[in-house]
């Protein structure tokens, strides 16, 4: 088994002590395993008696809400009005073809996730790109490849 399902026991418990919302459960299994496992929403679906239809149409409409846990290295580009006028679109362009990701995907590989983000409270940085907590400011194209080669190398060292 993949995932730990008595970790959401504890979570389908709660929801049906309290009588809570379908909502208030996915946030508090996305809290407890980075993401929502697909074998989870099948038995928290199977718990509940509620199609997993309804589980996938909440799980995908926010967007706090993920369906893959996250990649090792986490490249965010900020596209907040700052960055956006300062280049970010070319950033997020090169990203998506450089890692063949669109915003919110992680590589089969687990090595990348990819999103867009609104503005990081840095503005004087634009346009910014961020790796995990490290803060990469006044990107370009060629910039953002270094930052991703530097990933790559990492994996082949
Ligand atoms: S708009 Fe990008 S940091 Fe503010």
């Amino acid at each position: 088994m993949g995932e730990d399902l008595q970790r959401s026991e504890k979570i389908i418990e709660k929801y049906r002590a309290e009588n809570g919302t379908l909502i208030g459960i996915l946030q508090d299994l996305n809290e407890e395993y980075g993401y929502l496992p697909e074998e989870v929403l099948k038995h928290v679906a199977r718990e509940l008696e509620v199609p997993e239809s309804t589980l996938y149409s909440l799980a995908t409409f926010y967007t706090s809400f993920r369906l893959q846990p996250i990649g090792k290295y986490h490249i965010r580009v900020c596209v907040g009005t700052a960055c956006h006028v300062k280049g970010a679109p070319f950033i997020v362009d090169k990203v998506e073809r450089e890692l063949g990701l669109k915003p919110g995907e992680t590589s089969s590989d687990g090595l990348f996730t990819f999103e867009t983000v609104n503005c990081l409270g840095a503005c004087a940085l634009a346009p910014l790109v961020t790796s995990g907590d490290d803060f990469h400011g006044k990107m370009d194209q060629k910039k953002v490849m270094k930052v991703i080669d530097k990933y790559r190398n990492k994996k082949k060292a």
